[in-house]
């Protein structure tokens, strides 16, 4: 079962621990997770949780002279990213496109349109320039910007966010990725925006088969368009599952926590946090989230929790009904 799973993810990642050189602290600690062929994948948690170093590590964007990776499982088609050797590793990762919150900072001021995108499909095609300049309107129609020709020789300033957003995901597509890593993409957005986009990422992944790896902080964005999420709490994933029976019947208290702290949530009433996350509180041998959890009871005092899982999912609680800790 769990070779079968192991080819048939695009990322599979297991144990990710991610630490820093100069203090030896884990800031990621244990995370697994998996992107399968055709999925949308939610990575979800509060800020400074530990996401961006997660999904930067498998695009290879964190420097190795501050960080230390470790992992049981860190591979990318297939390809075992720490062992591998540096173009097999390049290699893979040219399957991988990456989008980022902040398209204004992601783009050249400089630069027209039409060229960023162009280049980027020279990059990761090879192609000639006026190869490159055609399968960049393509992609700016596919990803609906209005008045692709005249865009195409504008700076990235006359546009719009949502705009911009828009030619960051066409240069990510251009270049035929398998698989988009998503971090944050909707969180520069003004909310009709983001969902513009996000139904945008969401019919591509249909229509092309791109599988998606979506970061946010905003559970509403993961409960309307992801297949399986994992809650990542103080650098850990405290839970994971289909997206569904997570929201309906989550686990983990934290992710209790989410859904109440949500405008969406169920009881009509919104329960923010309280506190925030603790660096001390990760460095205890007890439960991280101890300090903020109302559920919390003596065994969370005395001990890390371990992992408890059905078939589906997984869960980071002493509480947990779930089977039995592993
Ligand atoms: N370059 C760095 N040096 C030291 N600590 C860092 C660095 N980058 C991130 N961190 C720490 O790692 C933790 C996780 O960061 P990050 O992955 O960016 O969180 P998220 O994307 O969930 O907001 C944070 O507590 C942050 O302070
Ligand atoms: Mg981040």
């Amino acid at each position: 079962m769990l070779d079968q799973m192991s080819t048939e993810a695009l990322i599979d990642v297991s144990n990710l621990t991610i630490s820093l050189h100069s203090t030896g602290f884990a800031v990621v600690n244990g995370v697994s997770f998996s992107l399968k062929s055709g999925e949308f994948h939610g990575i979800v948690g509060e800020s400074g949780s530990g996401k961006s170093l997660s999904v930067r590590a498998v695009a290879g964007l964190i420097s190795d002279r501050v960080f230390d990776i470790k992992a049981d499982r860190f591979e990318l088609f297939g390809t075992d990213l720490l062992n591998a050797n540096k173009r097999d590793a390049a290699t893979a990762r040219l399957s991988a496109a990456m989008i980022f919150q902040d398209p204004a900072a992601a783009l050249n001021p400089l630069m027209r349109v039409g060229d960023q995108v162009a280049e980027a499909a020279m990059l990761g095609l090879g192609i000639s320039r006026p190869e490159a300049l055609e399968q960049a309107r393509e992609a700016l129609t596919q990803v609906a910007l209005p008045d692709v020709d005249v865009r195409m020789r504008q700076f990235p300033d006359a546009l719009s966010g949502g705009q911009k957003q828009r030619v960051m995901i066409a240069a990510a597509l251009v270049a035929r990725p398998k698989v988009i890593i998503a971090d944050e993409p909707t969180t520069a957005l003004d909310v009709t925006t983001q969902l513009q986009v996000l139904s945008l990422l969401k019919g591509l992944a249909r229509e092309s088969g791109i599988a998606t790896l979506l970061i946010t902080h905003d559970l509403g964005l993961v409960s309307q368009t992801c297949d399986r999420t994992t809650v990542l709490y103080a650098g850990e994933d405290v839970e994971s599952g289909p997206t569904r029976d997570l929201i309906e019947n989550p686990d983990h208290p934290y992710t209790q926590a989410l859904l109440d702290s949500h405008p969406a949530s169920t009881t009509g009433t919104l329960n923010p946090i309280p506190g925030v996350i603790s660096p001390s509180a990760s460095m205890s041998e007890r439960c991280r989230f101890l300090q903020r959890c109302s559920a919390a009871g003596a065994s969370c005092q005395a001990a890390i929790p371990g992992v408890s899982q059905s078939e589906h999912r997984r869960s980071r609680c002493h509480y947990s009904t779930l089977e039995g800790g592993a």
